[in-house]
């Protein structure tokens, strides 16, 4: 039997995409990412998404968990009749990237939370997005357990022309000085100035419509003079 051999020409080549109308200009995409859990993805997720929905525009929460705690934050809402400012979906198991892009093309800003200690998911949505955040507790062990999810998208950087990545210190208390420390020790990276406070509003929330939005608003605003014009 002859191999078969991929001549000139027989490559895939990428279709060129449709330019956006003016009217609809594409939403940007954004990505919760760590490989370590429980440091706040889904609770930044769903109040991000809450401050970018007030500020106008359309928004969508892709939840890439297979746990889906925020499709459990929209259902648990829904039963109580409440209706969140944003749809929360499913993020398909192979196409999260090609999913995330067609809502961004759609005009609406997409938020992934991504699950702990998943590289394949957490690669494919640091790829398409156009800002990654990393959560991280003020603690010495978060700290020291960010080097493996930086040094994933260190490597992603390298490959990809645009990447904008981003470590949030979450539940800061300033009341302790080991806040302080790993406050301090942040600065050596990537990192947005804005850090989250320690705050039991965050905690009894789910199932609700986020309402303590000052710093998601002020993340926002950060988000925008990084990436430039928001849409
Ligand atoms: N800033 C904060 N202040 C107080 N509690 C917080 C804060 N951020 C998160 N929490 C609480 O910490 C817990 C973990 O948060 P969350 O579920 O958002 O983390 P996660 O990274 O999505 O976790 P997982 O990796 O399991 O998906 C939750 O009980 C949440 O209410
Ligand atoms: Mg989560």
């Amino acid at each position: 039997m002859t191999p078969t051999r991929a001549g000139a020409g027989q490559l895939r080549r990428k279709e060129t995409e449709p330019a956006p109308s003016a009217a609809q200009q594409p939403g940007l995409i954004i990505a919760l990412t760590s490989l370590k859990g429980g440091v706040g993805k889904t609770t930044i997720t769903m109040h991000l998404a809450t401050a970018v929905a007030q500020a106008g525009l359309a928004v969508v929460v892709l939840d890439a968990d297979e746990e889906v705690s925020a499709v459990r934050w929209q259902q648990h809402a829904n039963a109580d009749g409440i209706r969140l400012p944003f749809e929360v979906v499913v993020a398909e198991r192979n196409s999260l990237m090609r999913q995330a892009r067609d809502f961004a093309r759609a005009g609406r800003t997409v938020i992934i939370d991504t699950p702990p200690n998943n590289r394949e998911v957490l690669k494919s949505a640091a790829t398409v997005a156009d800002v990654v955040l990393v959560p991280v507790l003020p603690t010495g062990l978060d700290v020291d357990r960010l080097a493996t999810t930086l040094e994933l998208l260190a490597d992603l950087e390298a490959a990809l022309e645009k990447f904008n990545y981003a470590i949030v210190l979450n539940r800061f208390d300033a009341r302790k000085g080991m806040a302080h420390e790993a406050n301090e020790a942040l600065n050596a990276h990537p990192r947005l100035e804005t850090v989250i406070k320690s705050l039991s509003a965050y905690e009894k929330v789910f199932g609700q419509i986020p309402t303590e939005l000052a710093q998601f608003r002020l993340i926002w605003a950060e988000i925008g003079s990084a990436v430039g014009d928001l849409p």
